[in-house]
């Protein structure tokens, strides 16, 4: 059998830090950095500057990747990019970032699962792999979310952040290594507690985000407990053992929320949400890369990787690192 294995990986935040202090003192907003971190565990988040794009962001992610796994843009057949805020409505996120690689073979597409994109995008890469149909896949998750905030609505663009992450999967035969399983599901009759309220096609506009918070809340734990156990489950795998669990960083409260219906030790799991706040689709990459670059995810490592988002959509990723 072939097993995806994962290469390379690496991420990329635009260099502008917003402080949690800046939502009241520049913006005029009746919020606090107390109520931000103790409501959400976020302290600061990075914003893309003006004119840099998500493909910008995605482009830097995947020039990381490639040098972690010491390989060529040459080498690869295939380009996904998870994001839900693509530069323009077409052409895709993908082939704008397969341009500035500088290759014009194999082929490039957008996936779209807000902030579960990530995960449906390795459910996806994981299948052309098994089957033949793609051997060098580069999977990117990346996002401008400060561009369809509501900066009026304290109770949703305190929660976002701008950045990208890139894998680097290959075809692998005789191997332990790798992806071992991935379930993704989605529902959506949920459709008003989380969305965005323009585009082409309905509105003719970009829109802003849109978020019942509390109500998003309580589904994400349920639903993010409950498909972390079936994709375990699935693989014969007791859900304690597994070495790291790299989540969806939306909230800290929603982390240890999991960690607890699981019985998961606090150590196991890898928050960077303090740092990024919400990055959509890139949060999951971002914190992988930043536990493999700090030592603490190793090569034969277990990893289990989950997210939850608008749609709804959510998912979950059993492999060997
Ligand atoms: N500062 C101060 N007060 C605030 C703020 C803020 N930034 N935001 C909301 N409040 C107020 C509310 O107005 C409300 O006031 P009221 O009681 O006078 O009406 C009060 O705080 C409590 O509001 P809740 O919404 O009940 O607060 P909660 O503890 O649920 O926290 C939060 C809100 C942080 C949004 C939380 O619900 C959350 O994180 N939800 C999940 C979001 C999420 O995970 N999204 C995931 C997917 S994202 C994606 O897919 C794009």
């Amino acid at each position: 059998t072939i097993r995806s294995v994962v290469r390379g990986i690496g991420s990329y935040l635009p260099e502008r830090v917003m402080e949690n202090a800046e939502f009241a003192n520049e913006l005029g907003l009746d919020t606090s950095d107390e109520w931000i971190r103790e409501r959400t565990g976020i302290k600061r988040r990075h914003i893309a500057a003006e004119g840099q794009t998500t493909s910008d962001l995605g482009y830097h992610a995947a020039l990381r990747a490639l040098e972690h796994a010491g390989m060529s843009a040459d080498e690869l057949d295939l380009i996904l990019v998870a994001t839900s805020t693509p530069d323009l409505t077409f052409p895709s996120t993908a082939t704008m970032i397969q341009h500035r690689l500088g290759i014009s073979h194999g082929a490039a597409f957008d996936v779209q699962a807000v902030c579960s994109g990530f995960l449906y995008g390795i459910h996806l890469a994981d299948a052309l792999i098994s089957s033949g149909a793609h051997k060098r896949i580069m999977l990117i998750g990346a996002e401008t979310f400060s561009r369809i905030l509501d900066w009026d609505d304290r109770g949703t663009c305190v929660l976002f952040g701008d950045g990208a992450g890139a894998i680097i999967l290959e075809a692998t035969a005789d191997t332990q290594d790798g992806v071992i399983h991935s379930v993704i599901r989605s529902d959506g009759s949920h459709r008003d507690m989380l969305y965005v309220d323009g585009g082409p096609s309905a509105t003719g506009t970009v829109g802003k985000l849109r978020m019942l918070g509390n109500a998003v809340f309580k589904h994400a734990v349920t639903d993010i407990a409950g498909i972390i156990r079936t994709c375990a489950e699935e693989a014969g795998q007791d859900v304690p053992t597994i070495d790291w669990f790299v989540p969806h960083q939306a909230n800290q409260r929603i982390l240890v929320a999991v960690a607890r219906k699981l019985k998961l030790r606090p150590e196991q799991v890898i928050s960077t949400v303090s740092e990024h706040a919400n990055t959509s689709a890139a949060s999951v990459p971002l914190a992988w890369d930043a536990a493999v670059r700090d030592g603490r995810i190793k090569r034969g490592d277990t990893v289990m990787l989950e997210a939850f988002g608008g749609g709804f959509t959510w998912g979950a990723c059993l492999l060997r690192y």
